[in-house]
């Protein structure tokens, strides 16, 4: 495995092997855990080469305590890679992602603004910088990114129609703790009581698609609320119940669409995300 810092190394080495090998795709914001080794493994499996990125990237934080409080644990993570076998990770410092200020505006037709683009204005507009920035590097067939983040899967998947990116966007399954929480980089920062309090979302996010089809949505998105805010630990920011392609709110179940419950909570400090296909 070979840890590369600049994208003028990177894209020389790539350029050895793109076109004649098959290359998958990671790209992180480190502090790796099982969910996101799950996506460098099925990279593994489905390319001759691995190339993770591991970048926080500060045009996707509104918050600047969020930004300056992500946790950073390169030395682990590396560690982490070389056991799962990928090939390069880019590590590039700031300048080397926005040699110049990326002023780009990009609109994804309603997908950004709804949900998590309400909530933290700007975050997928930093996201789509970042993610076409490291894409145009890499230029791999295929990259891989968690359902975990429902929606930054459906913006990314946007943005390479968009923009005429000839990578493969791989959605992948949300691995969980043994009770059901998401597993996030951020759940390190939550305490023992209440890592164990957060495992309430996932399971009211399962009994809500078991019990459905005896409510109406709007029912049904009281019945969550409430539920999950019952909770001394746990302090719903939205709860919304959305047509998987545009993203909006459905109105009823009879909507012929795939619907996806989605969710953000605060459980102290940390704001954790979720989500179930009903
Ligand atoms: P980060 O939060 O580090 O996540 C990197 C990738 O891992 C994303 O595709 C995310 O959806 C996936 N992931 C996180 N937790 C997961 C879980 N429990 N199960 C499965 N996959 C999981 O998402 C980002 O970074 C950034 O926004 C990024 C795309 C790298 C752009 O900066």
């Amino acid at each position: 495995m070979e840890v590369i810092k600049t994208e003028v190394e990177l894209r020389e080495k790539l350029s050895q092997v793109n076109g004649k090998q098959s290359v998958g795709f990671v790209p992180t914001m480190g502090a790796l855990h099982q969910g996101h080794l799950s996506l460098v493994k099925q990279a593994r499996d489905e390319n001759e080469i691995v190339v993770v990125s591991i970048f926080v990237n500060p045009t996707q934080f509104n918050d600047k305590k969020d930004l300056e409080t992500y946790p950073r644990n390169l030395q682990e993570d590396l560690k982490k890679l070389e056991n799962t076998a990928c090939d390069f990770v880019y590590t590039p410092e700031y300048k080397d992602v926005y040699p110049v200020l990326d002023t780009r505006e990009f609109n994804f037709g309603g997908l950004e603004t709804v949900m998590e683009g309400k909530h933290r204005p700007g975050h997928f507009n930093g996201v789509a910088q970042v993610v076409s920035k490291l894409l145009d590097i890499v230029q791999p067939g295929k990259a891989y990114f968690g359902r975990k983040d429902f929606q930054q899967l459906a913006v990314i998947k946007a943005l390479v129609k968009k923009l005429d990116i000839k990578t493969a966007i791989i959605g992948c399954p949300t691995v969980r703790e043994g009770h059901g929480l998401a597993m996030s980089s951020r759940n390190e920062k939550l305490s023992e009581e209440e890592r164990k309090n957060a495992g309430a979302i996932y399971n009211m996010l399962a009994e809500a698609r078991n019990i459905a089809s005896g409510f109406s949505v709007q029912e049904l998105r009281e019945w969550a609320i409430q539920k999950i805010n019952k909770n001394k630990y746990l302090d719903v920011e939205y709860f919304e119940i959305v047509d998987d392609t545009n993203l909006q709110p459905v109105k009823n179940w009879e909507e012929n669409s795939v619907k996806v419950g989605c969710i953000a909570v605060y459980c102290g400090s940390v704001r954790l995300i979720d989500n179930i296909i009903f």
